[in-house]
């Protein structure tokens, strides 16, 4: 199989990018923001029209949630319509295509965890982006996984964890919002279950979560990583994201219930794993 993944650089292309040159035979390429920049629609259609992809994996982005609120037109167009065009081209040419969405396109108030079939209602920008996107790659190609995913890790890239290590090495108290729920999810595991994704020939087309199990908040996750890094001098605080001068609201509770693949293991495995990675336990 021939596979094209873009957004080569991000914290999800390089895990499956690693995934795909470790695991299996096929031929895989990827490419970055400076080799094809996904808005621009002619460049899209003459880059897969010549290179003939099965499979374009799309991980490119636009993921600063807080600057998406000053930047509306440019995030719909990064996150929304450059993936409708995608859609189209890769229909044309009979391709499939599997593109990354986010917990953020729910609002955070239901009781319990998001299914595949809840309706989305999005309370900021990037939510917005990320549900356009999924509509109209729904719109434009019958030959698709949406795969919604939630607070990545992992390595190649800054993230919740390795901004917790960091500020420990700086401060002794450390504040971190205990009334936001999902479930931290390790890009090595998602990679992984996508590599099973695209080679499953009997999985339809559709919105799939995936996400490492066990909800979890903000606090509880950071008490994880500073417990598992015996951190004891850590004076971590809750706090309510009302004493959070965030520019975008966060749902409150986006934990995303995966009721259709095989489950990833828990957060708390796969972070005990990525800090063995890090060689830091
Ligand atoms: N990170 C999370 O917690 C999370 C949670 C849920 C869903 N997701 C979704 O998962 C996917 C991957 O996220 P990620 O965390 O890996 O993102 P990331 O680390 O921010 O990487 C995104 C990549 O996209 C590239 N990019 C941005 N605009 C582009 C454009 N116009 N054309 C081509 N490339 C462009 C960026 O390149 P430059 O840096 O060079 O601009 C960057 O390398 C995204 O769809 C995201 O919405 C992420």
């Amino acid at each position: 199989m021939k596979i094209l993944l873009l957004g080569k650089n991000g914290l999800l292309g390089r895990e499956i990018t690693h995934a795909f040159n470790n695991k299996g035979n096929d031929e895989f390429f990827a490419l970055n923001h400076t080799d094809l920049d996904i808005t621009d629609k002619d460049a899209l259609f003459l880059m897969l029209k010549d290179f003939k992809p099965n499979y374009v994996i799309n991980t490119a982005a636009f993921t600063f949630v807080d600057e998406c609120e000053a930047k509306k037109e440019f995030v719909m167009d990064v996150n929304g319509y450059a993936n409708g065009a995608l859609a189209e081209i890769c229909n044309d040419l009979n391709c499939h295509l599997t593109y990354f969405s986010t917990d953020y396109v729910f609002d955070g108030t239901k009781d319990g965890e998001y299914t595949e079939d809840d309706t989305p209602s999005p309370i900021n920008v990037y939510g917005h982006s990320k549900l356009l996107g999924e509509q109209l790659i729904q719109k434009n190609t019958d030959n698709f996984y949406i795969v919604r995913t939630s607070w990545l890790f992992g390595m190649h890239s800054r993230n919740f964890v390795t901004t917790m290590l960091e500020r420990a090495k700086k401060n002794k108290e450390i504040k971190v919002v205990d009334d936001q729920i999902g479930k931290p999810t390790y890009s090595h595991d998602l990679a992984g279950g996508v590599f099973d994704m695209i080679h499953d020939k009997s999985l339809e087309s559709g919105i799939y979560h995936l996400v490492n199990e066990e909800k979890t908040s903000w606090y509880h996750f950071a008490k994880k990583i500073f417990d598992a890094t015996n951190s004891s001098d850590v004076n971590l605080i809750r706090i309510s994201s009302n004493n959070l001068d965030r520019v975008a609201p966060r749902p409150l509770n986006s934990s995303l219930k995966n009721s259709k693949l095989p489950k990833l293991r828990t957060h708390p495995q796969a972070l005990e794993d990525y800090l063995h990675q890090l060689n830091i336990i």
